[in-house]
Formats: structure tokens, C-alpha cells, sequence
């Protein structure tokens, strides 16, 4: 047996392994794990916790999925390392096609890399080289990643204290964030919110417009969902300046929302489309897709990765798009439109759950001071993000595990495994009222 997996481990040594060994990270939700299966994580003190986070919404098959761990080691037993550009593999060829099959209207060609972050700088470098414009506009409280490209895009300061200067040319625009917009006062966002877009462009660009980013539902924003004719507006806008619109659907991905891709609900068909995270379910593995037309502006040696399209984790990627399609996003759906009824009850009896949104398996339950009405944009009651943080933090205590985020972090963030069943979820909305009850008493 190696010397890494010999003896017996305690959450206490990996956490001090952490403190000591690796740079300072954000510990958001203090559970180490020992192994995992379906829904279920297990410590490594003998804990077992519900998950209902997926490491951020990734094991969209549920943790360590037969037949994903499966196609990865026989991947692993044929081949490792190809090289996508030195030596064209199987895996590759064959998820690309896959991928053109599901993504939605004529996106056609992929290119592969590791992570969202990567998938979201090779979609901005593209769309600069089809239009040959230079600037881009993204929304206020995204998140497209860290890297100095990426982070330029994330529309939150605390992400970029004291790490600027970022890439330039970059412009935000206010999300269709109804419960906190100014523009439709706390209600839902119109195509009227979305003429902004008009007035950014005018005001704060020089017009060289290549790309509008957004995502089709704001995940570490606080799960804001757009309604269709926001969203429609704004590609109308973005195709009228002859830019591209670049739907990130790295967390929306892959089942998350209840469609293969959160974009089919709004009928809306963006240029280029950006995954990771769901994709191999675990396995890292990044993709951006375009149509031909579009893809076809890279000339060959415009834009590699050595790792990118790894044969082991095409081959997990594709054993995770045939779970989804044998039956996992259908009752996947059906389990999130039941769930969201239930957290509608919780909306209507608690005061300090201000809303509850989301698609899918996709949701959020934004926590609020009812007694103080004026909330950041002097619409809809304050955010209370030690109230959130104090449900979650009670919630893993009783075993469950959720994630605690939006742009004012007070959002509870409910992201399960697809496969989680009725019964799972039911436990989920009995121990949120609980924890709910108990912390405002
Ligand atoms: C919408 C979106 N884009 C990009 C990223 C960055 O992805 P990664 O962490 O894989 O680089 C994330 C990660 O949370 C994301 O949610």
C-alpha cells in the first residue's frame, strides 16, 4: 500500500495538512471527505452528510458513478495522455460530435480544455478574432473565473482586491436581478431592464463590441434566473452591435437547470457556448462550442492546450451524457419542480426567506432581514448573511451539506446530484424549515 493511503486519518490531519501545505484557500464548507457515493459523503471520522452541493455542482451523476468509473478506467487501461493537437483520439472525436448533437440550433464545433475558467477565456479570444472587435460587456455579480482574462469579466470587487490590473476593454451591465433591481422595483425583470445594455455600450465602450457574456442562470451570484424576454432583448442588442453572445453555461450545464442546457428554456441560441464542471462529472474537463462559422476563425495553432480533451476524461464525459439522456435529466426535472413547490411553502411561511428561485436542480433561498426594508438598491428587505451562514452551519450538524453564496452572501445554495430521489429532497425541505424555526427563535 502507498504511504499516502496507509493508517488511519482523521478530518483533524487533513485539515492540519491544509493549514500547513497548501496556500490559504476559502474553506466554505469545512467537510472533509474520505470517499462519496451517489448523494452521500462520508468523513473521514465516520460522518455521513447528505449533499446537496455536489463540489459545486459538478456530480451531476452523483459521486463516483458506475458507469463514469468505469468508461475512465477503461480509458485508463487503453491510453492516458494523447495530446488533442499531436495525436487525434477517439474520446475526443467522439464527445465533440456528442456535443454538437446536444448543444442547441447549429453550435457545431468544440474546442476542449480543463477547467470553466479556461473554456470562458478561449470563447472571449474567439469571439475577438470572428468580429474582429476588441471589448466586452458582462453582467454586474457574475462569475466567470479567477485568471486575470476571467476575472476582468467577474462582476464582484471582492474577488479582485488588490489583484488588478485585469484585462482591459471590459464593461458590466446591471443582472436581472428582480428582487433587487430598481428598474422593475423588486418584481421581475422586463426587456426594459435589459435597454440598459444600450446605455452601457454608449456610455462606457468605444462601440468596438466583440462579445456579450452571460450566465443563463447566475450561479455564485445567488442563483438569478432571467425571464425569456430579458434575455431575448439582450441578444437582440448584442447581435445589433455585431457582437457575439457567449452564454457561460459552466454551472448551468449538463442537466443542472432540467435541460441538457439552461439556454433551451429561453429559447434563446447563443454564438458560442461555454462548459466544464458537469461535463465529465468530476473529471476535469473544459469546452467551448461555436457554430462553424464561428469556429472557423481560429486558424490552426490559434489557441492549444496540452491537457485540454484528455482522452480519460472524454470518455467519463461521455458515460456522463449517456446517464443524463438513459433517463437521470427527465427525473431530474420532474424532482426540482416538485422541490420548488416545497420552498415555495417555506417562502410564504417564513418572513426571513425573501425568495425562493431557481430551475431544475438549480436553486436558491435568498435569507433577508424582514424589519429592515431598505436592501442594497433601496428595493426588497436587507440581506442577512449570518443568518444564512448560521442555517447552513446548523443544517451540517443534522448531516446536510448546502452551499451559502450570491454576490451579498445570504443565498442558500441548493445544487444536488441529479440522481437525488423525492425522499432525499423531502428530508432537505423538512430540515430547512427546522433549521429556519430554530435559528430566528
Ligand atoms: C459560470 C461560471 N463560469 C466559470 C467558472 C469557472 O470555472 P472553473 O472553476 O472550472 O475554472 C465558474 C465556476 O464556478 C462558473 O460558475
Amino acid at each position: 500500500m502507498p504511504e499516502y493511503t496507509a493508517g488511519s486519518v482523521s478530518n483533524a490531519d487533513v485539515e492540519h495538512q491544509y493549514e500547513e501545505y497548501l496556500m490559504p484557500i476559502w474553506k466554505s464548507l469545512n467537510v472533509p471527505v474520505k470517499r462519496a457515493s451517489n448523494c452521500v459523503l462520508e468523513d473521514f471520522d465516520g460522518n455521513e452528510y447528505l449533499d446537496l452541493y455536489s463540489g459545486i455542482s459538478v456530480t451531476n451523476v452523483g459521486h463516483n458513478n458506475d458507469a463514469v468509473v468505469e468508461a475512465a478506467k477503461d480509458q485508463l487501461d487503453e491510453f492516458v495522455h494523447g495530446c488533442t493537437y499531436v495525436h487525434p483520439h477517439r474520446p475526443a472525436g467522439q464527445l465533440a460530435e456528442k456535443i454538437a448533437r446536444i448543444t442547441p440550433g447549429e453550435l457545431e464545433k468544440t474546442f476542449f480544455c480543463n477547467s470553466g475558467t479556461e473554456a470562458v477565456e478561449g470563447a472571449i479570444k474567439l469571439a475577438r478574432k470572428y468580429t474582429g472587435s476588441k471589448e466586452v460587456l458582462a453582467l454586474e455579480m457574475s462569475f466567470h473565473g479567477r485568471t486575470l482574462g476571467s476575472l476582468a469579466l467577474t462582476g464582484n470587487t471582492s474577488y479582485k482586491a488588490e489583484m488588478a490590473p485585469t484585462i482591459n476593454d471590459v464593461s458590466h451591465v446591471a443582472p436581472p436581478y428582480g428582487y433587487r433591481c430598481q428598474r422593475c422595483s423588486g418584481t421581475t425583470c422586463t426587456a426594459t431592464c435589459a435597454e440598459q445594455l444600450e446605455r452601457v455600450i454608449d456610455t462606457h465602450t468605444s462601440g468596438d463590441l466583440a462579445a456579450v457574456i452571460l450566465e443563463p442562470v447566475m450561479g455564485e451570484g445567488g442563483i438569478i434566473v432571467p425571464p425569456v424576454e430579458w434575455i431575448e432583448r439582450v441578444q437582440e442588442i448584442t447581435h445589433d452591435h455585431d457582437a457575439l453572445l457567449i452564454a457561460d453555461e459552466v454551472q448551468t450545464g449538463y442537466g443542472r437547470t432540467g435541460e441538457m442546457f439552461a439556454s433551451e428554456h429561453f429559447d434563446v441560441v447563443p454564438d458560442i457556448l461555454t462548459q466544464a464542471k458537469g461535463i465529465a462529472n468530476g473529471l476535469p474537463l473544459g469546452a467551448f462550442t461555436a457554430s462553424s462559422d464561428v469556429a472557423n476563425a481560429f486558424e490552426s495553432g490559434d489557441h492549444l492546450s496540452t491537457f485540454g480533451g484528455n482522452p480519460v476524461t472524454c470518455a467519463a464525459a461521455l458515460a456522463t451524457i449517456e446517464e443524463l439522456e438513459g433517463g437521470i435529466l427527465e427525473t431530474a426535472r420532474a424532482n426540482g419542480k416538485w422541490f420548488e413547490s416545497q420552498l415555495e411553502e417555506l417562502e410564504a411561511e417564513y418572513d426571513v426567506v425573501g425568495q425562493t428561485r431557481g430551475l431544475g436542480l438549480m436553486h436558491g433561498i435568498e435569507i433577508v432581514d424582514p424589519d429592515d426594508g431598505h436592501g442594497p438598491m433601496g428595493v426588497s428587505p436587507a440581506p442577512d448573511p449570518v443568518l444564512a451562514g448560521n442555517v447552513a452551519k446548523r443544517l451540517r450538524k443534522d448531516g446536510i451539506v448546502m452551499g451559502v453564496g450570491g454576490f451579498y452572501k445570504n443565498v442558500l445554495r441548493i445544487q444536488p446530484p441529479l440522481t437525488i430521489g423525492r425522499e432525499q429532497l423531502d428530508r432537505t425541505a423538512e430540515e430547512l424549515r427546522e433549521a429556519i424555526q430554530r435559528e430566528v427563535a
